[in-house]
């Protein structure tokens, strides 16, 4: 196959097999017509990004039922507070600045710029995510973000001072298209900042659950330095950050409009330290994987045959990537319980484990709890002290 970004030849370095549509939480009666597809990554030694080799068509996940929101934890709500409260303060300073958000959501970070009364405009394919943003006033399009959106964007609101993106860089598939467009959109001194998974976490955690069909990339600081420096973008900031499991921040401007920040050059020597710019260390990723998949599994089963009840906690998209990959049933788990109401009473995606409200988590009463939402692991444990102090544990892939 060749690259996405640079046409390179890549090859794949690990396959998860067969894999449902991460957030396709269904219903019984539509599992004869589940669409499926080969789950592999391919890492690319010329522009060094890591990729999915396949993705199904954008309509098949991102669409009018999309199942993610992210006003669902509050932990985030006040991590984009913050992220705004920051880019107001570095990058804002033009007069009556205005920005653009990519993958918008529900409008979680665009409300802080609201509440400031700061112009800005979210662009979000999912319409019923769009709507409860629109719904609180946020200035919000139903739409891709591509080179037509950007050209009419420019005639009705003039440049921008910034364009954001918050986990939806690594969605998109046509990162030439968005660094064209970008570029085209934002005023001389503008930037580029968005944040995303990050690579070098994955790869220490074994957090293979973070590639799933949306993740069209896991991106590091050494490929986001090449996939915008061939549209004259320059990265010169990137700063970690605990959402997600482990992401990171990127801050790219148009080439020599402002001083590169050395975490840049630090964190890539870090990066070439880990080996994020060796095949040979996708290579190893794939051992680790099977290794933390034969794990998990038999822990599972000698729990369940010592006959403890095992419920899951969050049908996270990424849980679609272990339950399948691992083949872990309703005959390991009973259910999994869930906050958001579109995934409950359904089942989860290709291994159709129940999705149940909260409260049955509190009912059931269960002694072991699979911690799919690892990411929002402090939050969780805070929520179930009771959980915990009646002897409940919380078990996961990653240690
Ligand atoms: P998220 O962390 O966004 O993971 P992913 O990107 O892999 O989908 O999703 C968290 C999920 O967990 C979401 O469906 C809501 C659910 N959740 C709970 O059920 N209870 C909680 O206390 C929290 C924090 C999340
Ligand atoms: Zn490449």
């Amino acid at each position: 196959m060749k690259c996405r970004v640079c046409n390179n030849h890549i090859e794949p370095f690990i396959s998860f097999g067969d894999m449902p549509i991460a957030n396709g939480f269904l219903l019984e009666k539509e599992f004869k017509d589940e669409y499926f597809f080969e789950l592999a990554t391919a890492f690319c030694e010329k522009c060094f990004t890591v990729q999915l080799v396949t993705q199904p068509d954008p309509n098949l996940m991102f669409h009018d039922n999309y199942a993610f929101f992210s006003k669902t934890s509050k932990s985030m709500q006040s991590h984009f507070k913050e992220f705004a409260n920051w880019i107001i303060a570095n990058y804002l300073k033009n007069k009556d600045p205005f920005i653009i958000e990519l993958g918008s959501n529900d409008g979680i970070l665009l409300e802080n710029f609201l509440n400031n009364k700061i112009r800005h405009l979210g662009v979000e394919p999912s319409a019923n995510v769009a709507k409860v943003a629109i719904d609180n006033g946020i200035n919000t399009e139903v739409a891709f973000f591509d080179n037509n959106f950007a050209n009419q964007a420019l005639l009705k609101n003039g440049k921008a001072d910034a364009i954001l993106a918050a986990n939806v860089m690594c969605h998109i598939p046509d990162l030439n298209e968005i660094a064209k467009a970008s570029k085209k959109i934002l005023k001389d001194d503008g930037v580029l900042i968005f944040e995303d998974p990050y690579l070098g976490d994955m790869i220490k955690k074994i957090s293979y659950d973070q590639i799933y069909d949306e993740h069209v990339y896991i991106f590091s600081a050494i490929s986001v330095k090449n996939i915008f420096a061939y549209h004259g973008f320059e990265l010169i900031d990137t700063l970690p950050q605990e959402t997600h499991g482990g992401s990171m921040r990127y801050v790219l401007c148009k080439k020599g409009s402002r001083n590169v920040s050395e975490n840049v050059s630090n964190l890539i020597k870090k990066e070439k330290n880990l080996g994020l710019d060796k095949l040979s260390t996708y290579k190893q990723f794939k051992v680790d994987c099977e290794l933390s998949k034969v794990k998990i599994k038999s822990l599972l089963k000698k729990l369940k045959n010592e006959g403890k009840k095992i419920v899951g906690y969050g049908a996270t998209s990424k849980s679609t990537t272990i339950l399948n990959y691992c083949k872990i049933g309703p005959e390991l788990i009973d259910f999994i319980s869930d906050t958001t109401p579109i995934k409950q009473n359904k089942y989860t995606p290709g291994m159709h484990i129940p999705v149940k409200p909260y409260e049955y988590f509190i009912k059931y009463n269960p002694q072991i709890a699979v911690l799919f939402a690892w990411n929002h692991r402090k939050e969780i444990e805070n929520k179930e002290k009771l959980f915990i102090k009646n002897g409940g544990k919380f078990i996961s892939h990653i240690s």
